[in-house]
């Protein structure tokens, strides 16, 4: 499927016509730099600490791209062997890292800046999530690894999204349009993965039902579901349950995913399935409702749940 993907890069957008962290930031070299720094640190001071946990978390999964760019290298006819390979394949591996090398590196300096977060802290959680990695139980399967990063961008375009929302609420609007350009490249990011797998179907319906079925057999794993401040086994999780309580990132765009991928890749409409990829294709089709319910449930349960310490924000609960 190579020409398939050569007709893909077109939506990497050309380096001098991206957004560059610099953009969002104040100009150190400028003369008044003081007062521009200033002027920028004065309506973060009135985020809340939950949208500053959200935000860290977020900031921490993208700092971890090493990670992923691994990942995706990984997969089976795919790989860049020797770093510059001109094939389509590493001229998208390498473009796609090269845009969310740009997502990490903003929010980073941009809480930095803000003088809100204990820098240290969060530093350490990256530096430990690296080491950590994570299995998104893809193996080197390139047809669960484009399910899974197909899942994986609308996720993050979602929250995003969510968090650019949440900062304008609070008054903070430099942050707002910092999180909005980060989700609109996560938008041209899961186009593009989603594409990937639309051929795949087209391909081999029955390979690409059965490996979106496996993937989906249990929870889709979040890329930083490893991370750790050296504070206990749950941050993780605590990061996870602001994030829900916000309405971030839900159970219920969990199951929105879910749902949009099965109509995206019409898997509903798919005729002359074999036996295996058939019962898989009925699977896929009513997981949205469960998840619709269990999204319910668990809203239930969300509104009972005890204040989480962090270290990012100097061990103040949420
Ligand atoms: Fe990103
Ligand atoms: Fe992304």
């Amino acid at each position: 499927m190579e020409e398939f993907v050569s007709g893909q890069l077109k939506y990497l957008k050309p380096s001098e016509e991206n957004w560059q962290p610099q953009d969002w930031l104040p100009d150190m070299t400028d003369e008044d730099w003081v007062e521009r720094v200033e002027a920028f640190r004065e309506p973060a001071k009135g985020l809340s600490d939950a949208v500053l946990v959200v935000l860290v978390g977020d900031m921490v999964t993208e700092e971890a791209l090493p990670t992923y760019q691994k990942l995706i290298n990984g997969f089976e006819g795919i790989s860049d062997e020797t770093g510059t390979d001109p094939s389509p394949w590493a001229q998208w591996t390498r473009g796609w890292t090269a845009e969310e090398n740009r997502h990490g590196d903003l929010l980073n300096k941009y809480l930095y800046l803000t003088g809100r977060v204990d820098m240290r802290a969060v530093e350490l959680t990256i530096q430990n999530l690296l080491r950590n990695g994570f299995d998104p139980s893809t193996a080197q399967d390139p047809y669960k690894g484009f399910v899974y990063t197909s899942f994986q961008e609308r996720a993050t375009k979602v929250s995003h999204k969510n968090v650019a929302q949440l900062a304008r609420a609070e008054g903070d609007d430099s942050l707002q349009g910092i999180c909005s350009a980060i989700a609109s490249d996560e938008a041209r990011h899961e186009k593009v993965y989603t594409n990937f797998m639309s051929h795949i179907f087209e391909q081999d319906p029955n390979g690409s039902v059965l490996a979106f079925h496996d993937l989906m057999r249990s929870q889709v794993v979040m890329p930083s579901h490893l991370m750790q401040d050296g504070s206990g086994p749950d941050l993780f999780e605590n990061f996870s349950a602001i994030a829900q309580q916000l309405g971030v990132y839900t159970a219920k765009h969990y199951g929105d995913i879910v749902e949009h991928l099965v109509h995206s890749w019409n898997v509903e409409h798919l005729t002359g399935l074999n036996g295996e990829a058939a019962e898989a294709q009925d699977y896929l089709c009513r997981l949205g409702s469960r998840y619709a319910k269990l999204a319910e449930r668990s809203q239930r349960r969300q509104a009972k749940i005890e204040p989480r310490q962090f270290s990012w924000i100097f061990n103040r609960a949420v």
